[in-house]
């Protein structure tokens, strides 16, 4: 018995990365999933699939249709979709600073939005929206994804608090540094090499994470598991976190 049995999931980003890997893992459980993304679906990919962008409220509200009406309802929602993008601000420009915050952080609005609408209806829902930890604490150069990541936990904070009395439940997952195709996009030039083993030392358990360990902290949210889970953000990051090491770990011979 899979812990996703006659449910039905909308995953966005489910092309690629943590997206691709949570719609997998949904429907080895049983789900009936829908994906959506602004690339094709890689092959065996999910059940119904739109190709769209998740700022395009028309194509968002399409796809949530077609779940309902094709899949026979919408019980689970992830918001995986997302960019990187930063910089120092006073050389950011203005479009750059939009494309990221409309894509994160708008993006995830207008999937909740028309998700919702059929969720409070419904009186149950789960909404998993995937932030980061640099939603949680700011990094050099973090700027606008910093920013559009902290507007999805703040987001989703909130629609734990609007929508509990509906049945509805809104947690979102922080994640540490994943291996996916975004993050060998920002950190595979030769200039971001010490960057990206800086930022691996960080992780305390000493590697990058996989996206399988996401989709299965998003499978828990999703899941009646955590049936008294909600506006929580959920660290799952190899315990970047939970603090930093200056050496002495070496010094009590626990490297
Ligand atoms: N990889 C990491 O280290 C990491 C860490 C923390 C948070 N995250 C977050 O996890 C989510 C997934 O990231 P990933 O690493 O799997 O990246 P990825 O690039 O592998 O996948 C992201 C997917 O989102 C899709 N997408 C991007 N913009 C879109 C748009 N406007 N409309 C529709 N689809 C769009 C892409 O086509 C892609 O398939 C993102 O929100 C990202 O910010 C990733």
């Amino acid at each position: 018995m899979g812990r996703l049995d006659g449910r039905v999931a909308l995953v966005t980003g489910s092309s690629s990365g943590i997206g691709a890997a949570t719609a997998r893992r949904f429907a080895e459980e049983g789900a009936r999933v829908a994906g959506f993304d602004q690339n094709p679906a890689p092959d065996g990919g999910p059940e119904l699939f739109r190709e769209g962008d998740v700022r395009d409220e028309a194509q968002v509200a399409a796809v949530v249709r077609a779940a309902i009406e094709e899949l026979g309802g919408l019980d689970v929602v992830v918001n995986s979709a997302g960019v990187g993008g930063g910089g120092p601000v006073h050389q950011l420009s203005a479009e750059a600073w939009d494309r990221v915050i409309d894509i994160n952080l708008k993006g995830t609005f207008l999937v909740c939005k028309h998700a919702l609408a059929h969720m409070v209806e419904q009186r149950s829902g789960s909404i998993v929206n995937i932030a980061s930890i640099e939603g949680l604490e700011g990094v050099d150069g973090g700027s606008a994804y910093n920013a559009s990541k902290g507007g999805v936990v703040l987001l989703t904070r909130n629609l734990a608090i609007d929508y509990g009395r509906r049945g509805i439940r809104a947690n979102c997952i922080c994640p540490g540094l994943i291996d996916t195709p975004l993050t060998a996009g920002i950190t595979g030039s030769e200039a971001m090499r010490d960057f990206k083993q800086r930022f691996i030392d960080a992780h305390h358990l000493g590697r990058l994470g996989r996206p399988e360990e996401i989709a299965a902290a998003a499978l828990f949210l999703a899941s009646d598991d955590a049936s008294f889970v909600t506006g929580h953000a959920l660290a799952v990051d190899g315990g970047v976190t939970a603090g930093h090491a200056f050496g002495a770990r070496k010094m009590m011979g626990l490297e």
